[in-house]
């Protein structure tokens, strides 16, 4: 089968487009045809050698891509809730080998059935940054119907689900983004939408229940201002678990009687399928912003290396299989 491997860390060069033999599923995996996987950040983070929270656990050749949507080909022994066929999408193996492949072998657990309503290249846009979105507001934020949050990087993969989920939770949202993209955030459901280059959320908003730090900015000095908004009891949750609280992020969350979490994204079939629903319920909407075949697979490492894509980017892998 064809898979997208690295044998060393460093610049897109290093991805090789290559023939390897497919991989056999465990007694608790299935064996996914890969149709189409997401691109995430973290996918160029672990080429270039990964970050303090990744690097101890990556080892060389390693086949990329955290993100899969295809068809059920083969079962482990111990698996049930699957037949052969079956479409779904799900996070494989992070951070293991990986979706960038014609097939990939993955713990069932951490897949579920494909949202009806979407094509795989739109459904391989949705796992990990639907999960991570999921984590840390509904998990480490506790975030309910009628608290306000503040979403950070609201046009983004994570942020544009987040936005979404907060909104079909009941809660009131605002989120940031880039003068370009403040329509976008607005369409997804915001309640607000504020530039963060000019209007600097912590002079204008108080009394937030929960940041959600989506953004890729890493930058203690935007998060210590950050916490002002932050009402006594609020929380504020961050994604980049790479980036942990320093002393002075302590201390402001001290002062103002505020909790700090860090959130890594949890791959769970049942919020998987919660997402699928809202979905299928046109609840959510799913953007992908370029779809790149396999052989561009530098191209879409750089567009993502931007740090402004709108939505999501996806690597087609088996265009006849939608
Ligand atoms: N914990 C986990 O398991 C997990 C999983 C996935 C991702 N992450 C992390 O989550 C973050 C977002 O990932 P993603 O996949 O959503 O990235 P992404 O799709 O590339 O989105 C980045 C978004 O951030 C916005 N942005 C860029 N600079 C900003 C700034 N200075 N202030 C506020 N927003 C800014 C951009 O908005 P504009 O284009 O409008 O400027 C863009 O829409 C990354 O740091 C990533 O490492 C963590």
């Amino acid at each position: 089968m064809k898979a997208v491997r690295i044998h060393a860390f460093g610049g897109p060069e290093v991805l090789q487009i290559e023939e390897i033999a497919r991989p056999v599923p465990a007694v608790d995996e299935i064996l996914v045809k890969v149709h189409a996987s997401g691109v995430n950040p973290v996918d160029w983070v672990v080429r270039e050698g990964g970050n303090d929270a990744l690097r101890a656990y990556l080892t060389l050749p390693l086949t990329l891509g955290w993100d899969a949507a295809g068809v059920v080909e083969e079962l482990g022994s111990q698996v049930t809730g699957f037949r052969k066929g079956d479409a779904v999408y799900g996070v494989p193996n992070f951070p293991g080998n990986g979706s960038y492949a014609e097939y990939c072998a993955a713990k069932a657990s951490q897949f579920a059935p494909k949202p009806h309503s979407l094509s795989f290249t739109e459904a391989a846009g949705v796992p990990l940054a639907a999960l991570t979105a999921w984590t840390g507001l509904f998990g480490h934020g506790q975030l309910r119907a009628g608290q306000r949050v503040l979403i950070q990087g609201a046009s983004g993969g994570v942020g544009g689900f987040a936005v979404q989920f907060a909104k079909a939770r009941g809660a009131y949202v605002i989120g940031t983004a880039s003068a370009g993209n403040l329509g976008y955030v607005k369409s997804l459901g915001a309640d607000e939408a504020l530039d963060y280059r000019t209007q600097p959320a912590e002079n204008l908003l108080r009394d937030i229940d929960v940041v959600l730090e989506a953004s890729p900015l890493r930058d203690n000095a935007a998060r210590v201002n950050a916490v002002r908004v932050l009402k006594a009891g609020g929380i504020f949750v961050s994604v980049n678990v790479d980036f942990p609280f320093d002393d002075a992020m302590q201390a402001a969350l001290a002062d103002q009687q505020a909790t700090g979490e860090l959130a890594p994204n949890q791959a769970r079939r049942d919020w998987l399928e919660e997402i699928g629903q809202l979905i299928d319920t046109n609840q959510v909407k799913v953007t992908i912003s370029r779809v790149y075949p396999l052989a561009q697979v530098a191209d879409a490492h750089r567009e993502s290396q931007t740090w402004h894509v709108q939505g999501k980017l996806v690597l087609e892998i088996n265009p006849s299989g939608e």
